[in-house]
């Protein structure tokens, strides 16, 4: 056993810094917070064990390298990678199952895009922003400008055959790499975990997200995810206009029918461990309507923000207190009726 974790710490440890990121595992998330269940995958997933993995089996790239002008997005652009064009699953990476209105976590590495932010100058201090699109009706060929920036929350932007689900940022506040830097030593004092097979000694980023409680049952939802992680004009000699970096993961969730009723939110258990368990922040505000969520703890890139975007920030905080307050509970019955109560707590 000792033997074991032993070398997943050193396996982990030789892990490349420069990979990029997709999503590894899809996993339910009790009303407790904590994972539950068997996990899911993408489509056309390659686990870090089969045979012919590498990281480009994976990941896909917009603007593609080849594109002289890196700043430009064009609308023949597809959304997913060729190996995920179609709604098809690889052998051993099944699809999650999960009811309508469920709370789900998307995982991915940081691979040191948190916490070795001095390898890419003018990337945002939140490392990005991820997005969380879903629809029942994909298409294959999906062009990449009729989603991002194009559906909306509210389900009316662009051709209206989806919704735009989650919006967050990279660095979720918890997650790292082991490595001799300076925010991966202090999150693996602050965030400590056992070593497992799944992540070694790194603690995976996730963006939990919660399934349209009108998602219809027997039938596959689409959940594009999408890395948007621009470099700045004038912040990196080699790209003066800036560089657009985007990258995608394209998958489905097995709707199943809901026995009996479910629970979001509101018995997050904070002492649980973090193998298994969604971020708090993150988790306490599903239902709430999409906007990038104070993280709760201190971001870990040393901050260049404006004093605008300072007071946008910590606007953001107060709002986030604000509603820890007085937190919504939701109790659904799928089936019959939806009822909201707003419960104050002591604090
Ligand atoms: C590169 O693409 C951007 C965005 O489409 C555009 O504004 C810019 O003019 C292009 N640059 C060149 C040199 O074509
Ligand atoms: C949370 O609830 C799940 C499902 O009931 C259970 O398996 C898990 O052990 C609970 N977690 C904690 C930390 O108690």
């Amino acid at each position: 056993m000792m033997l074991a974790i032993i070398l997943i710490v050193l396996f982990a440890l030789n892990t490349p810094i420069n990979a990029h990121s997709w999503i590894e595992q899809l996993t339910l998330i009790a009303p407790n917070g904590t994972f539950v269940g068997t996990p899911g995958y993408p489509r056309g997933n390659y686990l870090r064990s089969t045979s012919g993995y590498s990281d480009t089996t994976m990941t896909y790239l917009i603007p593609p390298g080849s594109r002289a002008n890196v700043t430009e997005i064009l609308p023949t652009d597809k959304l997913c990678k060729d190996t995920q064009q179609e709604q098809k699953q690889s052998d051993g990476s099944p699809r999650l199952e999960a009811s309508a209105g469920a709370a789900i976590a998307l995982r991915f590495q940081e691979n040191g895009h948190v916490t070795l932010p001095q390898n890419q100058p003018g990337k945002p201090p939140n490392r990005g922003t991820v997005y969380v699109y879903g629809t029942t009706q994909p298409k294959t060929g999906e062009k990449f400008l009729d989603v991002h920036g194009a559906w909306t929350a509210d389900g009316t932007g662009g051709d209206g055959r989806g919704v735009l689900l989650s919006k967050q940022n990279f660095d979720d506040g918890r997650c790292y790499q082991v490595n001799s830097g300076e925010i991966s030593g202090t999150r693996q004092a602050k965030f400590t975990h056992t070593a497992n097979q799944l992540m070694g000694a790194d603690l995976w980023c996730q963006q939990d997200i919660q399934l349209p409680s009108n998602a219809p049952s027997g039938k596959p939802y689409t959940l594009y995810w999408v890395w948007d992680w621009p470099t700045a004009a004038g912040a990196d000699p080699t790209y003066p206009n800036g560089k657009a970096e985007i990258y995608t993961t394209c998958m489905e969730v097995d709707v199943v029918t809901t026995v009996g009723k479910q629970a979001v939110n509101d018995e997050y258990d904070i002492d649980q461990d973090l193998n298994q368990a969604a971020i708090p922040a993150q988790f306490d505000s599903l239902g709430d309507g999409v906007s990038v969520q104070a993280s709760g703890t201190t971001p870990a890139a040393p901050s260049t923000q404006n004093t605008q975007t300072t007071l946008t920030t910590m606007a953001r905080s107060a709002t986030a207190v604000a509603a820890t307050t007085a937190r919504r509970v939701t109790v659904t019955d799928w089936e019959t009726s939806t009822s909201t109560v707003y419960m104050s707590l002591p604090t």
